[in-house]
């Protein structure tokens, strides 16, 4: 273990301030580094401890975590409590409402899309709304095991649904709701979904989503795969019930045979529903995230670590106290949503914000006014926000009162310096702690993150491991680094929540995470580390972008543009963007007869966007007669990486099969990117 000496005097550190510390979980340094200490060194003991806090129906069978971790001794595998017996849903709502005496507390403070619209949701309002939903997936048919595919806007009946699956025992796989309706089928036909529960419609900002139509238009597809496999979709009247529309804008397909209304089902069912007692290691939900061969990777969690973990960071990172109002901007269709909007805030009995609107609508001020509004102590959002709202200044905060924070947190992607300064002095008026924590889809929760009241900070970097984590940095050549040094991020060592699996193909998770470094979980992110022990990520080492903090692949992007009848090949790369971190940048080859201009730019745009989803719209698109290559044919990325962003110095060309090509692309680059 790297115990941190901070000895560095080149960067400046922030300090915890002193009202946090006095009633802090983990109130300074020592005690971070005692409680990081015992949990490497006496893991059984620390897991042991931890795990009081739930129920059990049944104790585990042998040690608290096993694993094999080297692909050369084995199959990769991580199990947590084995033999142990629990329920998800009861540990997270039953166990407040009946043994912590929290019904009457609010869990959700739903904001809706227009300030006009919102709604309490306490903990006994929770527990009854799961146990309805619960009863009618039954009733549709959903058992134990089953996938159900969640396709909804962030709505209250979105915690319900995830939830009454967890409390039957199905496995939920949510999508985020700004998918297209063909990244909506491929998720349903990988993970053989039985029931689709979506929404009718939805406003995002003034923009109305026909999210029935969307989920109609997956289901064909998966039709035309040959594997339907959904027999119910679920439909939650939102846009008809919660919107103000004088007169509907919006047309609901309607297939009698397969479609039931949330209303008709749900509101008329039971309020009982006795969990399902599931062993610690069955699956409680599937969460796709993009891989770099472009098909994306439907990461397994399952139930006993993923809710251990999720309570302790939660509980830990955010120092949360009973009194707190906390609020995670990010969507549950993304892991973020997962850990910190619903699992890890609800096993603590927190209450939350659940927002469905956009920052920027109806005013530019919209975050600052909720914070006001709910008075919100601990708020968590990404860079890409930052950012964008650093763009208005500081004005339409200063029409706030932002007293009620206490802590700030950053997830997705590297924060830069002029953001973090930004976060800190201007929203946390220089008396919040900036946890900026560093994870994955595949981690499950925080791994590297500081301690608010305990972690010196340094802003950009994601400080030091969280308890149970063994972080160590690799040379090309798989050799652990010591002290300073820069390399590829890997894990030596499982901690609780860390994926099981890509669901249905074991081969391509040992593939992915464990063959380049037998022995080691490899994030797929470089990183450095400091004099003091600190880590900062330096961003992805393989073909993936990161845009407004989510992860896209080249290979997709470049799949979606391929469809397109004048293309003939397409090679994408990352640039950096002001707001989104990073952008995408296209190299489009046209087949020979084809011409390049702006309609042709316009429907390979709309391609990407059907294909899936708005997210990955190409920022810019550019002509190249031919692409850079290597004698072997193999697309030279590099190249194209430092033509996009206009870096003049290539470096050694000698692989490159005609270096011409080199200098017609530099001629023609969008002049308007880096
Ligand atoms: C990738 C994971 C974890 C929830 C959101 C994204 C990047 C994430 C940080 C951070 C630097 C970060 C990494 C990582 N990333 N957080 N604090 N500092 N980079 O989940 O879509 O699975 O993406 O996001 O590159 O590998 P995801």
């Amino acid at each position: 273990m790297v115990i941190p000496g901070l000895q560095d005097k080149e960067v400046k550190m922030f300090y915890p301030p002193e009202e946090l510390q006095m009633d802090a979980h983990v109130p300074d340094f020592n005690s971070y580094l005692a409680m990081y200490k015992k949990s490497i060194e006496e893991p059984e003991e620390f897991w042991k401890e931890a795990v009081q806090e739930f129920y059990w129906k049944a104790s585990p069978t042998g040690q608290m975590l096993q694993y094999n971790f080297d692909v050369s001794k084995g199959q990769v595998y991580i199990k947590f409590m084995e033999g142990a017996k629990t329920n998800m849903c009861y540990n997270v709502l039953d166990r407040n409402v009946f043994d912590h005496n929290l019904g009457e507390k609010v869990a959700y403070y739903w904001e809706g899309n227009s300030p006009d619209h919102h709604m309490t949701i306490t903990y006994s309002q929770l527990l009854k709304q799961v146990c309805k939903c619960a009863n009618a997936l039954k009733q549709l048919g959903v058992k134990k095991g089953d996938r159900v595919a969640i396709y909804l806007p962030m709505i209250p009946e979105l915690v319900f649904t995830m939830l009454a699956c967890a409390r039957i025992g199905a496995v939920h796989s949510i999508v985020f709701a700004g998918f297209s309706s063909d990244s909506l089928a491929e998720r349903i036909v990988d993970a053989q979904c039985s029931v689709l529960v979506t929404a009718d419609g939805v406003y995002r900002g003034e923009k109305l989503i026909n999210l029935k139509q969307i989920s109609d238009e997956a289901l064909k597809h998966c039709h035309e795969k040959g594997s339907l496999t959904v027999q119910k979709c679920l439909v939650v009247k939102h846009y008809a019930f919660r919107t103000t529309d004088a007169c509907s804008k919006l047309q609901t397909p309607w297939n009698v045979k397969c479609d039931v209304w949330w209303d008709e089902v749900v509101d008329t069912a039971s309020e009982h529903c006795e969990p399902e007692w599931m062993d610690a290691e069955d699956p409680l939900f599937i969460l796709y995230t993009s891989g770099s061969t472009g098909k994306p990777k439907g990461v397994l969690h399952t139930i006993a670590g993923y809710l251990l973990y999720t309570f302790l960071t939660f509980k830990y990172v955010f120092d949360y106290h009973h009194n707190d109002v906390y609020w995670c901007t990010a969507d549950i269709g993304w892991i973020t949503g997962h850990s910190y909007i619903t699992y890890g805030p609800l096993a603590n009995g927190a209450t939350s914000v659940l927002f469905e609107g956009i920052p920027v609508y109806p005013h530019v001020g919209r975050l600052w006014e909720i914070i006001e509004k709910y008075r919100v102590s601990k708020f968590y959002t990404a860079p890409t926000a930052i950012r964008l709202l650093m763009k208005y200044g500081r004005e339409p905060l200063q029409k706030y009162d932002l007293s009620s924070l206490r802590v700030l947190g950053t997830v997705g992607e590297p924060i830069n310096p002029e953001a973090w300064f930004w976060y800190y002095n201007v929203v946390g008026q220089g008396r919040c702690p900036v946890v900026d924590t560093f994870w994955q889809t595949e981690t499950g929760g925080h791994v590297l993150t500081p301690l608010p009241a305990a972690t010196p900070l340094k802003p950009g970097s994601a400080t030091l491991p969280f308890f149970g984590v063994q972080p160590s940095i690799l040379n090309e050549h798989g050799e652990e680094l010591e002290g300073e040094a820069e390399g590829y991020l890997v894990f030596r060592k499982p901690w609780p929540g860390i994926m099981r699996g890509i669901y249905g193909n074991q081969e391509r998770f040992q593939n992915t995470y464990f063959k380049k470094f037998p022995g080691f979980y490899v994030t797929g992110d470089g990183c450095r580390r400091d004099k003091d022990g600190y880590y900062w990520i330096t961003g992805r080492i393989d073909d993936m972008l990161n845009v407004s903090g989510h992860l896209l692949s080249t290979a997709e992007v470049e799949a979606a543009l391929s469809e397109h009848s004048a293309v003939a090949e397409a090679a994408v790369v990352s640039c950096p963007h002001a707001v989104k971190g990073e952008c995408i940048y296209c190299f489009i080859t046209l087949k020979d007869s084809r011409e390049f201009n702006h309609t042709l730019m316009e429907e390979l745009k709309r391609k990407v966007r059907e294909k899936i989803g708005p997210i990955a719209t190409p920022d810019f698109i550019q002509n190249a007669p031919s692409l850079p290559k290597t004698r072997s044919g193999k697309i030279m990325r590099r190249v194209l990486r430092q033509i996009a962003r206009n870096e003049k110095d290539l470096g050694d060309l000698s692989t490159l099969a005609d270096p011409k090509v080199v200098e017609v692309l530099f001629s023609q680059r969008c002049q308007a990117a880096a």
